[in-house]
């Protein structure tokens, strides 16, 4: 027993190990980078199950590798997961492997200074006033779902004496993250405590639909504490008026909270920041580093424009932890987060930080943006192709719309294209609906991306197309 545990455990097979794993990865980077390999592996769930349920292969790094998705690939056009900037990668490995845990200071250093430090970066940046400040929590929707319990306990002191009688609701676009009306269903308002309220044909909430939504909430005897902005919404990136809510919000004295999981990364670039005017004036912000700030997943800043309210969140003692509950020490995050054992979040955050510091989100943000106005540029001036938005952030919905396809049956072949072009794994990109109308949808993330591939994307598309359109005619 204790021979397994010392070559379990011993540094020179670490070294070993890791060095070789480290050289497999940069490889494979390499390819990824320059689409030399498909940008997903085909297998379908059943196959893969059992190739791990019976895995017997000798090279497990090489194997895992072979089998993941590609997300620094040119031709990963789907979801929001950003490409990890190697530097965090390698502070990753230190990280687990240090693995000090950063609830409490007693244990959590150097992450937690490291946290306080990126805390205070990010405040500046989205003109938070002094006294602000925040946490890092594992994703967008715990990110949320902390805010929000944050704005229930600031609004309605219910930590301790529960919510049992009260109807508690919040406005949100419906265009916002589901992950936001799931933190209300969590709270127990149930249907009720989501008010959806309707978008412009921009897609972006409407503030006078948000002030009739919360006179008729008010009138049916339901207590409205809060209203949910997006920056940029799911799915069409799609950024709120953030200044008009942030008025009605102080009109109505309203908890003004900002889902920035996406485009809150816009604070880096001069060029973009301008479309966030108004989130300074938010109660609580949240913004995805996994997203757009070039870094591993999960990472998510969840700023309050009073720091205190984030103390008030979760007030419980924990005498093994600390010993007074009241007492507001910031290195003491446990206090004021979900999570007691949390990742060494802080180093990799500060470390994305460090890098992002010198320019490079603003470039790459710049950069992306460009990408994806030729992208939407390209569509436009193909006439089998219909654009749904000009974009506003690096998120674009487009269909395919032959000629000779009839209106009833492009929702049929969109989404059999989809499927058809995902499957060779040469293209990623995945799909929305909206108005009954099925769009493909790609976010253009990888900053390996050129004008070439959107041309060829396209050609697949047609010819993938052609060939369901002979069978839809059959
Ligand atoms: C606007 C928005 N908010 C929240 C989330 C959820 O974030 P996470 O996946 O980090 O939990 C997403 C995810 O795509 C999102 O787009």
């Amino acid at each position: 027993m204790w021979e397994m545990m010392e070559e379990a455990f011993d540094s020179e097979l670490f070294r070993t190990r890791a060095h070789e794993a480290v050289d497999r990865l940069a490889d494979a980077f390499a390819q990824g980078q320059a689409g030399d390999v498909p940008v997903r592996s085909g297998e379908s769930p059943e196959k893969a199950f059992e190739r791990w349920d019976h895995y017997q292969g000798d090279d497990f790094v090489n194997d895992v590798i072979e089998q993941a998705f590609r997300v620094h690939h040119p031709r990963n056009l789907g979801h929001q997961v950003g490409p990890v900037l190697p530097e965090v990668a390698v502070m990753d490995l230190v990280g687990c492997f240090l693995d000090t845990g950063s609830g409490i200071f007693e244990v959590g250093n150097p992450s937690i200074p490291m946290e306080r430090v990126v805390m205070m970066d990010l405040v500046k940046r989205f003109g938070l006033p002094s006294g602000a400040g925040g946490v890092l929590t594992s994703g967008g929707s715990l990110g949320n779902l902390t805010a929000l319990l944050a704005m229930r306990q600031k609004m309605t002191e219910s930590w301790d004496s529960g919510s049992h009688e009260c109807r508690y609701a919040v406005l949100v676009s419906e265009e916002a993250h589901y992950c936001v009306s799931r933190a209300v269903k969590m709270m127990g308002w149930g249907d009720e405590g989501v008010i959806a309220v309707s978008v412009d044909d921009e897609y972006r909430m409407r503030a006078d639909a948000a002030r009739e939504a919360l006179v008729s909430a008010r009138a049916r005897g339901i207590q409205v504490l809060g209203l949910i902005g997006s920056a940029g919404s799911t799915a069409t990136g799609r950024i709120d008026p953030l200044d008009e809510l942030a008025d009605l919000c102080e009109h109505e004295g309203l908890w003004f909270h900002v889902d920035a999981a996406h485009s809150g990364a816009f604070v880096f670039s001069k060029k973009m920041s301008p479309l966030l005017k108004g989130i300074g004036r938010a109660d609580s912000i949240v913004v995805d580093f996994h997203k757009m700030l070039l870094s591993s997943g999960l990472l998510t800043a969840v700023l309050f424009k009073k720091e205190d309210d984030s103390y008030q969140t979760f007030a419980q003692k924990a005498d093994y932890l600390w010993s007074k509950e009241e007492t507001r020490e910031w290195w003491d995050l446990a206090k004021r987060t979900l999570e007691c054992t949390r990742p060494m979040l802080g180093l990799r955050a500060y470390t994305a930080l460090r890098a992002g510091r010198e320019g490079l989100f603003e470039e790459y943000i710049d950069h992306m943006m460009a990408r994806t106005r030729e992208f939407a540029s390209i569509v436009q001036d193909a006439p089998d192709f219909e654009l749904f938005l000009k974009p506003e952030s690096n998120i674009l919905c487009y269909r395919y719309v032959p000629e000779k396809v009839e209106s009833g049956l492009l929702n049929e072949l969109n989404e059999k294209v989809r499927s058809e072009v995902i499957k060779g794994g040469e293209f990623y990109l995945v799909q929305m609906e909206k108005h009954q109308q099925v769009y493909l949808r790609s976010t253009i993330i990888s900053p390996y991306v050129t004008g070439e591939v959107f041309q060829s994307l396209l050609e697949n598309i047609r010819n993938v197309g052609a060939r369901l359109i002979t069978s839809f005619c059959d």
